[in-house]
Protein backbone atom coordinates (compact mmCIF):
# COMPACT_ATOMS: atom_id res chain seq x y z
CA UNK A 1 0.00 0.00 0.00
CA UNK A 2 1.51 3.52 -0.77
CA UNK A 3 1.47 6.33 1.77
CA UNK A 4 -1.34 8.25 0.23
CA UNK A 5 -3.11 10.25 2.38
CA UNK A 6 -7.30 9.56 2.22
CA UNK A 7 -8.49 12.77 1.26
CA UNK A 8 -7.29 16.25 1.01
CA UNK A 9 -8.46 18.61 3.96
CA UNK A 10 -10.74 21.44 3.39
CA UNK A 11 -13.63 20.28 1.48
CA UNK A 12 -16.66 20.68 3.30
CA UNK A 13 -19.94 18.80 2.32
CA UNK A 14 -23.12 20.93 2.55
CA UNK A 15 -26.06 18.91 1.16
CA UNK A 16 -27.99 22.52 0.48
CA UNK A 17 -24.88 23.77 -1.55
CA UNK A 18 -24.55 20.62 -3.01
CA UNK A 19 -28.25 20.71 -4.51
CA UNK A 20 -28.44 24.33 -5.55
CA UNK A 21 -24.87 23.75 -7.49
CA UNK A 22 -24.41 20.29 -8.45
CA UNK A 23 -27.90 18.92 -9.16
CA UNK A 24 -26.50 17.52 -12.96
CA UNK A 25 -24.43 15.18 -11.19
CA UNK A 26 -26.96 12.63 -10.40
CA UNK A 27 -29.13 13.60 -13.50
CA UNK A 28 -25.83 12.74 -15.11
CA UNK A 29 -25.43 9.45 -13.52
CA UNK A 30 -28.06 7.32 -15.96
CA UNK A 31 -25.39 5.54 -18.37
CA UNK A 32 -23.25 3.93 -15.24
CA UNK A 33 -26.56 3.59 -13.75
CA UNK A 34 -28.14 1.52 -16.68
CA UNK A 35 -24.56 -0.45 -16.89
CA UNK A 36 -25.05 -1.76 -13.45
CA UNK A 37 -27.97 -2.61 -14.47
CA UNK A 38 -29.49 -3.62 -10.85
CA UNK A 39 -31.78 -6.26 -10.39
CA UNK A 40 -34.89 -7.04 -7.70
CA UNK A 41 -33.23 -8.71 -4.75
CA UNK A 42 -29.84 -7.65 -4.99
CA UNK A 43 -28.31 -6.14 -1.91
CA UNK A 44 -26.05 -3.22 -3.66
CA UNK A 45 -23.64 -0.62 -2.20
CA UNK A 46 -23.17 2.67 -3.18
CA UNK A 47 -20.16 4.02 -2.91
CA UNK A 48 -19.44 7.87 -1.92
CA UNK A 49 -23.87 7.85 -2.22
CA UNK A 50 -23.77 11.74 -1.07
CA UNK A 51 -27.19 13.28 -0.89
CA UNK A 52 -28.51 9.82 -1.81
CA UNK A 53 -30.46 11.30 -5.22
CA UNK A 54 -28.74 8.32 -7.53
CA UNK A 55 -28.85 6.07 -5.43
CA UNK A 56 -32.66 6.37 -4.81
CA UNK A 57 -33.11 5.98 -8.39
CA UNK A 58 -31.06 2.47 -8.08
CA UNK A 59 -33.05 1.48 -5.50
CA UNK A 60 -36.61 1.80 -8.00
CA UNK A 61 -34.72 -1.32 -9.07
CA UNK A 62 -36.34 -3.49 -6.12
CA UNK A 63 -32.15 -3.81 -5.13
CA UNK A 64 -31.49 -3.15 -1.88
CA UNK A 65 -29.45 -0.69 -1.88
CA UNK A 66 -27.03 0.73 1.26
CA UNK A 67 -25.31 3.86 1.02
CA UNK A 68 -22.17 4.83 2.79
CA UNK A 69 -20.13 8.70 2.61
CA UNK A 70 -17.61 10.14 4.69
CA UNK A 71 -19.69 13.58 4.92
CA UNK A 72 -22.50 13.35 7.78
CA UNK A 73 -24.16 16.44 5.89
CA UNK A 74 -24.94 14.15 3.33
CA UNK A 75 -25.59 11.21 5.06
CA UNK A 76 -28.33 13.39 6.69
CA UNK A 77 -29.93 14.07 3.11
CA UNK A 78 -29.67 10.68 2.45
CA UNK A 79 -31.66 9.19 5.58
CA UNK A 80 -34.43 11.99 5.04
CA UNK A 81 -35.24 10.09 1.55
CA UNK A 82 -35.88 6.98 3.83
CA UNK A 83 -32.32 5.13 2.32
CA UNK A 84 -30.58 3.02 4.52
CA UNK A 85 -27.27 5.37 4.54
CA UNK A 86 -24.27 4.96 6.84
CA UNK A 87 -21.44 7.08 7.23
CA UNK A 88 -18.42 4.67 6.53
CA UNK A 89 -14.97 5.61 4.80
CA UNK A 90 -14.22 3.95 1.68
CA UNK A 91 -10.50 2.98 2.35
CA UNK A 92 -12.02 1.06 5.31
CA UNK A 93 -14.96 -0.24 4.62
CA UNK A 94 -16.71 -2.16 7.35
CA UNK A 95 -18.39 -5.02 5.46
CA UNK A 96 -16.88 -8.57 4.23
CA UNK A 97 -18.38 -10.62 0.87
CA UNK A 98 -21.99 -9.42 1.57
CA UNK A 99 -22.83 -6.94 -1.39
CA UNK A 100 -23.95 -8.51 -4.99
CA UNK A 101 -22.34 -5.55 -6.54
CA UNK A 102 -20.60 -1.89 -5.55
CA UNK A 103 -21.29 1.01 -7.39
CA UNK A 104 -20.02 4.83 -7.59
CA UNK A 105 -21.03 7.70 -9.74
CA UNK A 106 -18.77 10.86 -9.44
CA UNK A 107 -17.52 10.00 -6.30
CA UNK A 108 -14.29 8.28 -6.28
CA UNK A 109 -11.74 10.93 -7.41
CA UNK A 110 -11.97 12.53 -3.68
CA UNK A 111 -10.40 9.07 -2.63
CA UNK A 112 -6.71 9.59 -2.87
CA UNK A 113 -5.30 6.23 -1.61
CA UNK A 114 -6.91 3.95 -4.57
CA UNK A 115 -5.10 1.11 -3.60
CA UNK A 116 -6.70 1.16 -0.16
CA UNK A 117 -10.39 2.13 -1.43
CA UNK A 118 -10.24 -0.98 -4.18
CA UNK A 119 -9.14 -3.69 -1.75
CA UNK A 120 -12.17 -2.12 0.70
CA UNK A 121 -14.17 -2.70 -2.60
CA UNK A 122 -12.91 -6.23 -3.14
CA UNK A 123 -13.54 -7.71 0.24
CA UNK A 124 -17.38 -5.50 0.56
CA UNK A 125 -18.21 -8.10 -3.03
CA UNK A 126 -19.24 -11.36 -2.88
CA UNK A 127 -17.65 -14.00 -4.80
CA UNK A 128 -18.05 -12.97 -8.22
CA UNK A 129 -20.16 -9.77 -7.36
CA UNK A 130 -19.37 -6.41 -9.94
CA UNK A 131 -17.70 -3.32 -9.29
CA UNK A 132 -19.31 -0.49 -11.46
CA UNK A 133 -18.35 3.18 -11.11
CA UNK A 134 -17.88 6.41 -12.92
CA UNK A 135 -15.75 9.15 -11.81
CA UNK A 136 -13.32 11.87 -13.25
CA UNK A 137 -10.38 10.45 -15.28
CA UNK A 138 -7.53 11.90 -16.57
CA UNK A 139 -8.27 15.22 -17.97
CA UNK A 140 -11.05 15.91 -16.28
CA UNK A 141 -11.49 19.47 -15.42
CA UNK A 142 -8.22 19.84 -16.66
CA UNK A 143 -8.63 23.83 -17.60
CA UNK A 144 -9.82 24.47 -13.97
CA UNK A 145 -7.27 22.51 -12.30
CA UNK A 146 -4.69 24.96 -14.63
CA UNK A 147 -6.08 28.09 -13.65
CA UNK A 148 -6.43 27.04 -10.03
CA UNK A 149 -2.86 26.12 -10.00
CA UNK A 150 -1.44 29.68 -11.71
CA UNK A 151 -3.70 31.91 -9.42
CA UNK A 152 -1.87 30.19 -6.43
CA UNK A 153 1.63 30.10 -8.33
CA UNK A 154 1.22 33.68 -9.16
CA UNK A 155 1.09 33.93 -5.01
CA UNK A 156 4.10 31.16 -4.14
CA UNK A 157 1.33 28.91 -3.05
CA UNK A 158 2.00 25.55 -4.08
CA UNK A 159 -0.92 23.73 -5.73
CA UNK A 160 0.00 20.83 -6.69
CA UNK A 161 0.60 20.33 -2.65
CA UNK A 162 -3.03 20.95 -2.45
CA UNK A 163 -4.09 19.29 -5.17
CA UNK A 164 -7.19 16.91 -4.14
CA UNK A 165 -8.72 14.92 -6.56
CA UNK A 166 -7.26 10.95 -8.68
CA UNK A 167 -8.32 11.32 -11.98
CA UNK A 168 -6.22 8.02 -13.64
CA UNK A 169 -6.06 7.32 -17.04
CA UNK A 170 -7.41 4.01 -18.11
CA UNK A 171 -4.07 1.69 -18.43
CA UNK A 172 -3.18 2.34 -14.57
CA UNK A 173 -6.69 2.01 -13.21
CA UNK A 174 -6.96 -1.22 -15.03
CA UNK A 175 -3.46 -2.33 -13.59
CA UNK A 176 -4.63 -0.88 -10.11
CA UNK A 177 -7.93 -3.42 -10.49
CA UNK A 178 -6.57 -6.46 -11.51
CA UNK A 179 -3.51 -5.85 -9.14
CA UNK A 180 -6.73 -5.97 -6.42
CA UNK A 181 -7.78 -8.81 -7.68
CA UNK A 182 -10.60 -7.76 -10.20
CA UNK A 183 -11.05 -8.47 -13.34
CA UNK A 184 -11.89 -6.09 -15.92
CA UNK A 185 -15.11 -6.23 -17.94
CA UNK A 186 -14.62 -2.42 -19.59
CA UNK A 187 -12.61 0.78 -19.14
CA UNK A 188 -13.58 3.88 -21.03
CA UNK A 189 -12.69 7.36 -21.02
CA UNK A 190 -15.08 9.18 -21.63
CA UNK A 191 -15.05 13.28 -22.49
CA UNK A 192 -18.23 14.76 -21.40
CA UNK A 193 -18.69 18.86 -21.54
CA UNK A 194 -21.37 19.68 -18.97
CA UNK A 195 -23.24 22.92 -18.71
CA UNK A 196 -22.88 24.34 -14.62
CA UNK A 197 -26.05 25.76 -13.53
CA UNK A 198 -24.91 28.70 -11.41
CA UNK A 199 -21.98 29.17 -13.05
CA UNK A 200 -17.85 28.54 -12.49
CA UNK A 201 -18.42 30.29 -9.20
CA UNK A 202 -21.15 27.95 -7.69
CA UNK A 203 -18.67 25.02 -9.07
CA UNK A 204 -15.74 26.67 -7.46
CA UNK A 205 -17.09 27.75 -4.63
CA UNK A 206 -18.30 24.02 -4.29
CA UNK A 207 -15.50 21.95 -4.83
CA UNK A 208 -12.29 24.06 -5.10
CA UNK A 209 -12.06 24.41 -1.20
CA UNK A 210 -8.95 22.27 -0.87
CA UNK A 211 -6.94 24.70 -2.77
CA UNK A 212 -8.03 27.53 -0.64
CA UNK A 213 -8.09 26.03 2.70
CA UNK A 214 -6.43 28.13 5.21
CA UNK A 215 -5.60 30.98 3.41
CA UNK A 216 -7.01 34.53 4.01
CA UNK A 217 -9.78 35.55 3.15
CA UNK A 218 -8.10 38.64 0.86
CA UNK A 219 -5.95 35.74 -0.98
CA UNK A 220 -9.03 33.37 -1.51
CA UNK A 221 -10.84 36.10 -3.27
CA UNK A 222 -8.21 37.17 -5.46
CA UNK A 223 -7.30 33.55 -6.65
CA UNK A 224 -10.69 32.94 -7.10
CA UNK A 225 -11.23 36.08 -9.43
CA UNK A 226 -7.91 35.37 -11.02
CA UNK A 227 -9.32 31.79 -12.01
CA UNK A 228 -12.57 32.95 -13.10
CA UNK A 229 -10.95 35.37 -15.42
CA UNK A 230 -8.13 32.53 -16.69
CA UNK A 231 -10.99 30.49 -17.61
CA UNK A 232 -13.82 32.67 -19.37
CA UNK A 233 -12.50 32.52 -22.29
CA UNK A 234 -12.61 29.14 -22.81
CA UNK A 235 -15.24 28.03 -21.20
CA UNK A 236 -17.82 30.94 -20.52
CA UNK A 237 -19.76 31.54 -24.13
CA UNK A 238 -20.34 34.48 -25.41
CA UNK A 239 -24.36 34.17 -23.41
CA UNK A 240 -22.43 33.85 -19.84
CA UNK A 241 -22.88 30.31 -20.02
CA UNK A 242 -20.25 28.26 -17.95
CA UNK A 243 -19.41 24.61 -19.18
CA UNK A 244 -16.73 22.46 -17.13
CA UNK A 245 -14.54 20.05 -19.31
CA UNK A 246 -15.59 16.98 -17.68
CA UNK A 247 -13.78 13.80 -18.46
CA UNK A 248 -15.39 10.21 -17.23
CA UNK A 249 -13.69 7.05 -16.43
CA UNK A 250 -16.35 4.57 -16.75
CA UNK A 251 -15.31 1.13 -15.62
CA UNK A 252 -17.42 -2.39 -14.97
CA UNK A 253 -15.20 -5.27 -12.99
CA UNK A 254 -15.71 -8.63 -11.52
CA UNK A 255 -14.29 -9.87 -8.98
C1 LIG B 1 -16.19 15.42 -11.16
O1 LIG B 1 -17.32 14.94 -10.99
O2 LIG B 1 -15.47 15.05 -12.09
C2 LIG B 1 -15.65 16.39 -10.20
C3 LIG B 1 -16.49 17.06 -9.35
C4 LIG B 1 -15.96 17.95 -8.45
C5 LIG B 1 -14.61 18.17 -8.40
C6 LIG B 1 -13.77 17.50 -9.26
C7 LIG B 1 -14.29 16.61 -10.17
Amino acid sequence: MSQVPDNAPGQNWNAADYARHADFVAELGGPVAELLAPRPGERILDLGCGDGSLTEIVARSGATVVGVDAAPDMIEAAKARGLDARLMDAHNLAFEHEFDAVFSNAAMHWMLNHEAVLASIHRALKPNGRFVAEFGGHGNVAAICTALLAALQARGISGKARFPWYFPAPEEYAEAMQTAGFTVDSIELIPRPTRLPTGMAGWLETFANPFLHGLDEEIREAVLNDALALLAPSLRDSHGNWTADYVRLRVSAHR
